[in-house]
Parts: C-alpha cells; structure tokens; sequence
C-alpha cells in the first residue's frame, strides 16, 4: 500500500503570519511544509531565504520540504540546511554539477531530490537514482502559485513511476515521487493512480477558510485510488 502526503505550499500562505500558518496547516493534517525558495533569476519572482526557513522550522514538527527554484545552487543548498530543511530539491539546469549539488545536499544530511520542469526529459534521473530520496514532477512551470495543472504531466508520472519501481526491485531502495503545481481536490485522484505519493497544493489549501476540510477530502479522494 502506498503512504500519501500531502504537502502544502506556504507560498500561498498568509506571509503575515507564517508561523501560524504552518501550525494550522499541520494541525489540518500536513504531512510536510513545502518552502518554495524563488531568486527572480531562475525563475521570474522572488521570495523567501534560508532567514524565513529558520523563523518557520519552530513551528514545524513535520518535515520542512525545500524546493529551490534558485541558480547557482550549492550555497544555497548548504544554507538552507543549517536554516532547518529536511529535504531539499533543485532544478538540475541551475546547477553546473548535478552530481555534485546532490553529494552536497547528502553530505548536509538531508533528504535530496531533482525536480523536473514540464519540459525536462526523464533522462536526467538516470545517472543519479542512487543519490535520489525524491524527485519532484513540475506540473505548471516554476514561478507563480495559482496555474493550472498541465494534463500531459500525468504521462510523465507514469514514466518516471516505471523507473522508480525498476530501481527499487533492483535496489530495495524507494524513491519518493513528488508532483507540484495545479493540483486541487478534483484531480489529487488522477495524479495518485499515475504513481506519485506526495502531492504539493499551495493555492487548493491556503485559499480556502477551513484547511482541515480540503486536506480530508484530498484524503477522501486518494483513499478511492
Ligand atoms: C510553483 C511552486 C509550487 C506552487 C504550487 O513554482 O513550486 O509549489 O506554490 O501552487 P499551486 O498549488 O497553487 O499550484
Ligand atoms: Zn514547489
């Protein structure tokens, strides 16, 4: 049986207030914080520092899960792993050295993971699946909260599901597989019975008034899959 997490995004968040938003979003169920880390330079926006990773970590008693949408990587990685994150993911483009920034992430003794962009081929896990805890499917491209899931993401799912599982009945080892961007109540279901485990909703949570209904009904609708 697969475990489910979800994980939500404190980009949408009330950034007021961020400490209480990642203890009523744990209170509503979170199984990790995912902390969506933006340079205006990889990516077209700007948000939050190792600083803000650091203040929030107290109020975390789940895993803080750093998705760092920032180029170069290295500094940053081992930044935010004296700021408090428990697993750090990075875009492989923004790094001269994948193999490198992933032996820095374990070496900092975090969880590391790739994330793949609607447009990054799967080809660039390969070489790398022993230094992998997690890989992270974009679903809309990296930037902004809010857009619509990109349908041909579940394709990829199943790709990336089927590499996994070869590696783990040659390894014993699982690789976590995360999906980020889009994902709503409607269509949790449908990204689960394509192979991902851990599912990151910003906008689906945070724009709502009761965070505990959304995440129960997520879990309602990945208990059918
Ligand atoms: C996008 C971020 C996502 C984003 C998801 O670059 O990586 O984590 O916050 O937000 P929603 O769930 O609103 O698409
Ligand atoms: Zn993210």
């Amino acid at each position: 049986m697969t475990t489910y997490r979800i994980a939500p995004s404190i980009l949408s968040a009330d950034c007021a207030r961020l400490g209480e938003e990642v203890s009523a979003v744990i209170a509503a169920g979170a199984d990790l914080i995912h902390f969506d880390v933006m340079d205006n330079h990889y990516v077209p926006n700007l948000t939050f520092g190792p600083m803000v990773c650091a203040a929030v970590k107290p109020y975390a008693s789940v895993p803080v899960d750093v998705h760092l949408m920032v180029e170069p990587v290295d500094d940053l990685i081992q930044a935010f792993a004296k700021a408090g994150a428990d697993i750090i993911t990075f875009h492989p483009e923004a790094s001269r050295h994948v193999d490198r920034s992933l032996s820095l992430i374990k070496d900092a003794g975090c969880q590391a993971g790739l994330v793949l962009n609607p447009a990054t081929s799967v080809s660039v896990l390969e070489n790398v699946l022993d230094r992998l805890d997690m890989v992270l499917l974009m679903s809309v491209n990296p930037g902004f909260g809010g857009q619509s899931f990109i349908a041909h993401t579940l394709e990829k799912i199943r790709c990336v599901r089927a590499l996994l599982d070869e590696y783990e009945a040659k390894s014993g080892r699982r690789i976590a597989l995360e999906v980020d961007g889009g994902i709503k109540t409607d269509n949790i279901a449908a990204v689960a019975a394509a192979g991902a485990d851990t599912f990151v909703a910003g906008s689906a949570i945070f724009n709502q008034p009761d965070y505990k209904a959304v995440i129960d009904a997520m879990r309602r609708e990945l208990a059918k899959v």
